[in-house]
């Protein structure tokens, strides 16, 4: 590391000045997220130990199998949040409903509301592979005083004022922007605090790795069977490599360090794909676009589709700038 030492919490403090909005509430926002990542990952670190691997026997308004650490998460999430009078409300993967948070001393006086995907890659659970959480926030648009309703939560993605993830791998970072570039945080598990280790990211223009479960490619529409034969051929830089972990995070992840693209489209199975638009779409492409990537549906970028339903899902091409033009090209023709 050749930049200076710098923890996670000195850096919320140094860049603070630098929000759009209300500074101290969205630093203590982003503190909060922060220490309900520690939990989590000090739960997902002994997942073969304690009893908290494998199914719960619920189905959630997704209609996925929970896991037990999807139910944990979910629950530290909201706890760490709600406990804290930080945020107005909250949203969840794993909920039905938007949780309006009633600040009864304050009288209703916080300004954000966090869309969760708590836990990322459930399937990953159980056989020690990487997964993680996604986070994003807006500034509510009722008024403070009031209780929010759906609205303040079906914003366009180009409100977010901030969007991250936490990646529970090798080792456990925190990646996050404002709107001023993306920084990612390692974790220090002897000490408990996060170290900036990945000072703004950026996904190089190209790359040469394509990450899709082809297992589907039957089901795929024919601009993406182009893509991936595109990606396959030989000549030029390729054939390219494929690389799918399962865990949006863990993709998106490697993509952006090495290069590469990320795709879950349209089927005929899963007419909108299977991906969520606000807790999964929506933050990670606020985050490709703050590190030079660009993330779209095949024609329509992601930060500008307007949502309609909480749990609304939306085909989902995403990573370097170059290889995702590539794709929508073969989209489109
Ligand atoms: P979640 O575990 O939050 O429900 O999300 C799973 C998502 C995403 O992380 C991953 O990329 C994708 O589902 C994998 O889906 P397939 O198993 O259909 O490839
Ligand atoms: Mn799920
Ligand atoms: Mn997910
Ligand atoms: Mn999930």
């Amino acid at each position: 590391m050749s930049h200076k030492i710098q923890t996670l919490g000195e850096f919320i403090i140094e860049n603070q000045t630098a929000f759009k909005y209300s500074s101290g509430e969205l630093s203590r926002l982003i503190n909060s997220i922060r220490l309900a990542a520690k939990v989590v990952n000090h739960e997902v670190n002994k997942a073969g130990l304690v009893d908290i691997i494998g199914a719960v026997g619920d189905t959630n308004i997704q209609g996925e199998d929970q896991q037990k650490l999807d139910v944990y998460a979910n629950e530290k999430f909201i706890q760490t949040l709600t406990k804290r009078n930080i945020v107005c409300g909250i949203a969840s993967e794993e909920e039905d409903d938007f949780i309006a948070i009633n600040s009864q001393d304050e009288n209703h006086q916080n300004k954000y509301v966090v869309l969760i995907d708590p836990l990322d890659g459930s399937s990953n659970i159980d056989v020690n592979v990487s997964v993680g959480t996604i986070f994003s926030v807006y500034r509510r648009i009722t008024p403070v005083g009031t209780p929010v309703t759906l609205k303040d939560f079906l914003q366009k993605g180009s409100q977010q004022v901030a969007a991250g993830y936490i990646i529970y791998g090798t080792s456990t970072m925190l990646v996050y922007t404002t709107g001023a570039g993306v920084n990612g945080f390692t974790l220090n598990p002897a000490i408990g605090s996060f170290y900036l280790s990945h000072p703004n990211m950026k996904f190089p223009l190209d790359g040469n790795i394509y990450s899709i479960n082809e297992g589907n490619y039957s089901h795929f529409p024919q601009g993406v069977k182009s893509y991936i034969k595109y990606c396959q051929e030989e000549a030029e830089d390729r054939p390219y490599t494929s690389r799918y972990i399962g865990s949006l995070v863990s993709d998106f992840h490697r993509n952006m360090i090495k290069g590469g693209i990320y795709i879950y489209p349209q089927s005929s199975k899963n007419p909108n794909g299977k991906l969520r638009l606000l807790y999964e779409c929506n933050p990670m492409a606020f985050l490709a676009e703050q590190a030079n990537g660009k993330a779209s549906d095949g024609f329509t970028r992601i930060l500008d589709i307007q949502p309609t339903e909480l749990h609304q899902r939306v085909p989902f091409i995403c990573g370097s700038k170059n290889m995702v033009e590539k794709a929508e090209a073969f989209m489109k023709a």
